[in-house]
């Protein structure tokens, strides 16, 4: 059997990482892991106990005591939290103001880390998240950091919205939105939203989605035939 390896696939908000990353893993027959959606489910658990994001033990409680699981579907993977499909109510406004805060936990990054590295541990993976190649999965032989203008992500991210129906902010809200995600992420202090200095940088503003695949596909299959 070809030879599988780890691709660790980061970048900033809604740069198209869990597009790209589910169509190279479908490509490659490897299995596919969006860790942002992990850290949505504990948010959404978090907001439905009503739980004060303040308080660090409880969340860090909370990321352990749930499950969260998923499962094939079109045209997304659908999630889970504990059973129940939450595919879609991940994908709120509410959940992308509140996840930053959730994910800077460090109990909470300490746990979803360990799943990931679990969930990696069963062959060829494409992972995407903010912090795989420097943290999760420090040795992947491909890493690539994906990043676009926040206008691009801004509006890719609107049309993403419409066509699945969730209630979306208008254009320049989610640009405000995106930003500030961003530089929260960036400058938390565990494990931060940062390239790792092995990561090849992509920058998709002007390339479509089968442009990026091929591209990432191209890096993938050279790393595949040093290892032959
Ligand atoms: O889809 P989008 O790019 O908007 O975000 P996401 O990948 O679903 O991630 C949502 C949030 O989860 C991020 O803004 C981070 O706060 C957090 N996250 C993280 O801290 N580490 C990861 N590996 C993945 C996501």
């Amino acid at each position: 059997m070809e030879k599988q390896i780890q691709v660790a696939i980061d970048g900033p908000a809604s740069a198209g990482k869990s597009t790209v990353a589910k169509l190279v893993a479908k490509k490659f027959n490897y299995v596919y892991c969006d860790t942002g959606a992990m850290y949505r489910v504990v948010t959404l658990a978090a907001l439905n106990r009503g739980i004060d994001l303040g308080d660090t033990d409880k969340i860090g409680e909370l990321a352990k005591q749930i499950k969260i699981s998923f499962a094939p579907g079109e045209p997304e993977q659908k999630v889970f939290l504990d059973g129940e499909e939450v595919t879609t109510d991940i994908r709120q406004g509410r959940i992308d103001q509140s996840v930053s805060a959730v994910a800077a936990v460090p109990a909470v990054r300490e746990e979803m880390t360990n799943i990931q590295r679990q969930i990696a541990e069963e062959g060829g993976i494409v992972m995407d998240g903010r912090d795989i190649g420097s943290t999760v999965l420090p040795n992947a032989p491909v890493k690539i950091f994906m990043v676009a203008t926040a206008y691009e992500r801004a509006r890719r991210r609107y049309v993403e919205n419409k066509e699945k129906g969730i209630e979306t902010a208008s254009l320049e809200e989610l640009q405000k939105e995106i930003e500030l995600r961003d530089k929260k992420d960036s400058s938390r202090k565990v494990s931060p939203l940062t390239q790792a200095p092995d990561a090849i940088r992509l920058d998709t503003t002007d390339l479509t989605i089968d442009q990026v695949v091929d591209k990432i596909s191209e890096i993938i299959k050279k790393t595949l035939n040093e290892f032959s």
